[in-house]
């Protein structure tokens, strides 16, 4: 896979880090120092502050700030936290997290590690997607060094800080992935979303608090706290503090994952991807949860502040381009049986909704159902749904029928 920088990205976050196929490439190039300094200082709170400063978004779908879940496990007390990574990425066109894990393990540990120790945490699990064999095993040979090497397990670096990393095998839904119900799949149970709340930070595996967060937003911290929350927030927007990997697919010269400022249009990432392979049509942003952006709106912002002014969410930051050749029509049709087959059953909204709006959207194709009846359709299972496997349509819909 290719991996490219937007040109203009002096200060690269997360593609700063050279490979490391060894955790002594790591080490040489400054890794684990951070954690080394913190640790052997003691400064918790640093972390916390720096990681609070930033204004660091999580990078799983939902932007929720990574200061206010860090924080919020570091203050209750409680003979029990954990640290959960989610690695599940089952958001179609999505490949960022599945390169992190292959490429940037240690910086990924390191992370964790870091925070595990900002909020008292002695166990932590990444939950890697089942089908990503490579992943698993690239990220298992990484963790046997790191307990090889100490920076893992017993006392490290002589503390009297203990933290154990082991992987789970996502059981192979997208719903996995949904935070709780991922929660639910480490404790041995079907993966259902949780009513919330409690939230995980309160009430997370085994009814411990639990700090959750996605790969991509782990794989930020190292830097910020070496670098400093007011060099990350040089980066990106005002809002939307930092990079993001953009992984672009579909009718594109070279398909490739971009890290650049998040704030960048989408004519700059097709630009960095090599250009259209055909005549621009328009872009599925944010997977199958996410939206049409089409050729007026090239050069808007990604960020995730601009595009919830317009309605409209980033998702995974996947970008699936696509031609004049192509049916949008079909891809919502696909996107629809996607969800009705990862529907976990558990709220009627969605479990019924879905083979509903499928039905009134192949309605309106041959001209027997009204756009506003799908759209409405979509709103109310917006409205009600338990989790956001349920809510997603409503921005699918909102964006298919702007043009
Ligand atoms: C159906 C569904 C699937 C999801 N899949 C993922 C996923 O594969 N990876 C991920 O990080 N977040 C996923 N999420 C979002 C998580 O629930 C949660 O917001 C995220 O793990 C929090 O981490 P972050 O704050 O670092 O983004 C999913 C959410 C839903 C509703
Ligand atoms: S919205 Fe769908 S996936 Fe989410 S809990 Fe309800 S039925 Fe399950």
């Amino acid at each position: 896979m290719k991996i490219k920088v937007e040109n203009s990205l002096s200060s690269p976050v997360i593609l700063s880090f050279s490979k490391e196929d060894t955790i002594s490439a790591y080490v040489s190039n400054g890794g684990f120092e951070v954690l080394d300094d913190f640790i052997i200082n003691g400064k918790k709170k640093e972390i916390l502050s720096e990681v609070t400063k930033s204004d660091l978004k999580g990078r799983g779908g939902a932007a929720f700030k990574v200061g206010i879940k860090w924080n919020a496990v570091a203050k209750i007390e409680s003979d029990k936290k954990f640290v959960v990574c989610n690695a599940d990425e089952g958001e179609p066109g999505t490949f960022k997290d599945r390169w992190l894990l292959e490429n940037r393990p240690f910086l990924i540990i390191e992370a964790i590690t870091l925070c595990a120790y900002a909020v008292g945490a002695s166990k932590g699990y990444i939950y890697i997607r089942g089908e990503y064999k490579n992943s698993i095993k690239t990220f298992k040979n990484a963790l046997t060094q790191a307990y090889e090497e100490g920076f893992l397990g017993k006392n490290i670096f002589n503390s009297n800080f203990n933290f154990d990393l082991e992987i789970r095998q996502g059981a192979g839904s997208y719903v996995c992935g949904e935070e709780t119900a991922l929660l639910e799949s480490i404790e041995g149970k079907r993966a259902q979303p949780r009513f919330k709340p409690p939230f995980p930070v309160e009430k997370g595996l085994w009814g411990y608090p639990t700090v959750i967060n996605n790969v991509e937003t782990f794989a930020n911290v190292v830097n910020i706290i070496k670098n400093g929350a007011n060099w990350f927030k040089q980066l990106g927007t005002e809002n939307s503090p930092g990079t993001k990997l953009f992984p672009v697919s579909g009718r594109i010269q070279e398909p490739c994952l971009v890290e650049a400022n998040l704030g960048v249009s989408l004519e700059k990432l097709i630009e960095e991807a090599g250009g259209v392979d055909g005549e621009f049509q328009c872009a599925l942003v944010g997977g199958a949860a996410g939206n049409f952006i089409y050729e007026k709106e090239l050069n808007y912002p990604l960020s995730y502040e601009t595009l919830k002014e317009k309605g409209m969410v980033l998702g995974s930051g996947a970008v699936l381009i696509l031609n004049r050749n192509d049916k949008k029509e079909e891809i919502v049709e696909k996107i629809l049986e996607f969800f009705i087959n990862e529907s976990c059953g558990k709220c009627t909204p969605c479990r019924e909704g879905y083979p509903i709006l499928l039905e009134k959207f192949n309605g309106y194709l041959n001209g027997s159902v009204s756009m506003d009846e799908v759209l409405k359709l979509s709103e109310l299972m917006f409205k009600t749904s338990l989790c956001a496997l349920g809510q997603s349509s409503k921005f699918l819909f909102e964006s298919y029928f702007k043009v």
